[in-house]
């Protein structure tokens, strides 16, 4: 199974997936956890370029697009490899963030095509005010609309594909959003949701 954890920049998804990891394994499950980008040599172009000060530009923004498709492309081997070993995969993010980040554009899915569709996307829905708060130094204004952009079209693709995401209400303390995921999660992997607290 492919699990994934998707939202804005300061939603938590690697506090979440640390946790998630943990509980996982000790309920006598195999889990792998996997990092978009990843550390590849384009992942690491990625990080670079994401550093730039005008990386929310349009054109920048392309440029990533092409590039995460790419870095993306090549973990897919990996993901199938290891859910044919029944592996758990949670992944922080997928090929739905560079639908929700690099604008929701035909080529966008295009060049994405060859990816994996996740079984289950955990979007952890942040205020973008509270993204802010989390993310500081950084171009605010800016930031701020493009990050309302992005939360945006995340609740879009939510809307349209119903069945494969669950909206996690990542406001509350990080121990609430936790539990939120587990209930979420446990009847897809056969645990019992009334343990959970
Ligand atoms: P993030 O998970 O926030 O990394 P970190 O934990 O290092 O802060 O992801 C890095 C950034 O990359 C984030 O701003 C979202 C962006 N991103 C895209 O724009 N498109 C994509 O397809 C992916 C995977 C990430």
């Amino acid at each position: 199974m492919y699990i994934v954890l998707e939202g804005i920049d300061g939603a938590g998804k690697s506090t979440q997936i640390t946790a998630l990891k943990q509980w996982l394994e000790d309920s006598g499950l195999e889990v792998e956890a996997i990092v978009e980008p990843t550390d590849s040599d384009i992942g690491l172009l990625i990080r670079k370029l994401l550093q730039n000060p005008k990386a929310t530009e349009e054109n920048i923004q392309k440029t990533l697009g092409l590039l995460f498709a790419a870095d993306r492309l090549l973990l897919m081997d990996k993901i199938s490899k290891e859910e044919y070993c029944n592996k758990i995969i949670i992944s922080d993010r997928s090929f739905y963030s560079s639908l929700a980040y690099q604008n929701p554009s035909g080529w966008i899915a295009e060049i994405n095509k060859f990816a994996k569709k996740p079984d289950i996307v955990l979007l952890l829905d942040l205020d973008v005010d509270l993204a802010i708060e989390r993310c500081s130094g950084e171009d605010e204004f800016e930031k701020k609309s493009f990050l309302s952009n992005v939360k945006d079209s995340y609740l879009d693709l939510a809307k349209n594909d119903k069945n494969r995401f669950k909206i996690i209400n990542a406001n509350n303390g990080p121990k609430k959003v936790q539990t939120d995921i587990r209930k979420t999660i446990a009847p897809f992997l056969g645990i019992c949701v009334s343990g959970i607290d």
